[in-house]
């Protein structure tokens, strides 16, 4: 009988622009490992894109979706959770997230950030603000939130994803 390398969750968090979902996918494909796509999930409960959750009923809305869908996450094991860049700013996100699960920050300078998400259309929160001031001030302004909430931290800047999962693993 196969046995799994993890029998936990590999929670990752992040700035957008991380990598959170590279990391993710690249890591369910080698250890075989379900991937749930926080912002997926709960674009696809809502039947509607998160810009549009946004816009609809407002950030508030959607950060109460990411909060109940954390405390079902708790009761899996061995899953990659890829979670959207302000899920780890609650303090009772990250509390669920590290009931069955070590939490990976990825990190990236901003200017990397920046330029991953530069053209993003789909992100609410940069909404026309997409500039590396923006960026940086926000970025600084999570940080903190960040370090605190994670078990392991990741940087990213100039390193392969493969590079990343094998740093990743290693840190387990
Ligand atoms: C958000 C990040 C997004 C998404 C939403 C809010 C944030 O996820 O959850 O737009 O507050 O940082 P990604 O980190 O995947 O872009």
């Amino acid at each position: 009988q196969a046995r799994h390398l993890f029998d936990y969750n590999i929670v990752l968090i992040g700035f957008m622009g991380a990598g959170k979902s590279t990391v993710s996918e690249y890591l369910s494909t080698v250890f075989a490992m379900d991937v749930v796509e926080m912002d997926q999930v709960i674009a696809e409960r809502e039947g509607m894109s998160i810009p549009d959750i946004f816009a609809t009923y407002g950030e508030e809305y959607f950060r109460n979706r990411e909060t109940n869908l954390l405390k079902e996450m708790q009761l899996r094991k061995q899953a990659v959770i890829s979670c959207g860049g302000g899920a780890a700013l609650r303090e009772e996100n990250v509390a669920e997230m590290k009931k069955n699960g070590r939490v990976v920050l990825l990190t990236a300078s901003p200017q990397t950030i920046y330029e991953r998400v530069k053209d993003s259309t789909d992100r609410p929160i940069l909404n026309g603000n997409n500039n590396i001031e923006f960026i940086t001030e926000l970025m600084e302004k999570r940080r903190e939130k960040y370090e605190k909430a994670a078990d392991i931290v990741i940087y990213t800047d100039g390193k392969t994803v493969l590079q990343i999962c094998e740093e990743l693993i290693a840190k387990l």
